[in-house]
């Protein structure tokens, strides 16, 4: 393992306030957010929004690296340009996904597991020599009557922990990334307490398997109450219970944090980055950064609509979202970033 540019490579992930775009959606996840908007659901339609995204002027000046998905990684700009070669120029780091999805968990209905270890040494080596230097592999933990079990947190942690080792043996940072769905009615506490054992079962794992932790990222769901939960708490209270919860079980030496967005809207999921840089930002060990899809793409796709002529302003929206992320990072991000645009 080479330590050095593991250590490296993360570093940088993190770098500059900068955040990673995630726009590594399976084929049918993206068909069905296409299909929501009526765009077609074809591998022309795919391969053109990817190239939006993937060319947005400035991109690189907010974003410092982008998980592609397994089809986007092989694909090129109209002009055959490949866009690994298209994010490398711009100073965007190109990441994969490696999971090949989060399947039914036998005997625990209501619970998933994420497979695609079988062959990951190979698929891993693949991804590298086209130039691929980080990974992403998601774990999904549902809350709900009984659920989550601690077989299916203990089966998920170490299928973690195994594509982390696997990744860093080739060279790849992994993005680990262990989301307690926002789905229910569950409370902000219930939500914390599950989160806190999810992740503190991920670095037993982890060690474990011996897993360096100064070259990985924690891609983690920020602590929230359930989506139909009647109590939604203020941006302040989830910021504050979300760092205490991840002070109590993320090592000093992990590189960054990196939160998903799971379902939040762009702006609540940039107001909340916010408030914990801007309370806590000073007293952390580790970055606390992003790694957004639906929060920092939907704007884009939505303009877009699958139109040749929409694809200035989906990229503008685009550049807007990345720009008030990195703001997130700073404690800088306000309401009125929204209104202005600027
Ligand atoms: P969301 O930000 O849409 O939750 O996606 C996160 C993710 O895992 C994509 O890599």
């Amino acid at each position: 393992m080479n330590t050095q540019s593991l250590t490296d490579t993360a570093s940088k992930l993190v770098a500059d306030d900068k955040g990673l775009l995630a726009m590594d959606e399976s084929n049918p996840t993206c068909n069905k957010r296409f299909a929501k908007l009526g765009i077609p659901q074809t591998l022309e339609a795919r391969r053109a929004y990817r190239e939006l995204i993937v060319t947005t002027p400035g991109l690189g000046k907010y974003i410092s690296g982008t998980i592609l998905y397994d089809e986007t990684i092989r694909q090129q700009k109209k002009d055959g340009t490949a866009f690994v070669k298209v994010l490398t120029d711009a100073g965007i780091i190109p990441g994969i996904k490696v999971d090949v999805g989060a399947k039914d968990m036998a005997g625990h209905p209501g619970e998933r597991i994420t497979e695609g270890l079988d062959g990951l040494r190979d698929r891993l080596a693949e991804y590298f020599q086209m130039g691929a230097r980080f990974a992403k592999w998601r774990a999904v933990i549902a809350i709900g009557d009984g659920i989550p079990s601690r077989s299916c947190i203990e089966a998920n942690a170490h299928a973690l922990a195994r594509y982390a080792a696997l990744c860093q043996e080739a060279g790849l940072v992994p993005i680990v990334e262990p989301e307690v769905l926002m789905d229910g009615d569950h409370t902000l506490e219930r939500c914390r307490k599950e989160t806190e054992e999810v992740l503190r079962n991920v670095f037993i794992q982890l060690n474990c398997q011996r897993v360096l932790l100064e070259g990985m990222i924690l891609k983690p769901n920020m602590v929230l109450p359930g989506l139909t939960c009647p109590t939604q708490e203020s941006v302040e209270e989830v910021a504050d219970i979300t760092v205490n919860c991840l002070l109590r079980t993320v090592p000093a030496a992990v590189r960054g944090i990196a939160f998903l967005s799971g379902g939040q809207s762009a702006e609540l999921a940039s107001a909340r980055l916010n408030t914990m840089n801007l309370r806590f930002n000073s007293h952390l060990p580790w970055a606390l950064s992003f790694s957004f899809a639906r929060a920092i793409q939907q704007p884009a796709l939505e303009i877009w609509q699958g139109k040749e002529v929409n694809v200035s302003a989906a990229q503008q929206a685009l550049i807007h979202r990345a720009r008030c992320n990195r703001a997130a990072r700073r404690g800088e991000y306000t309401g009125a970033m929204e209104r202005t645009g600027a």
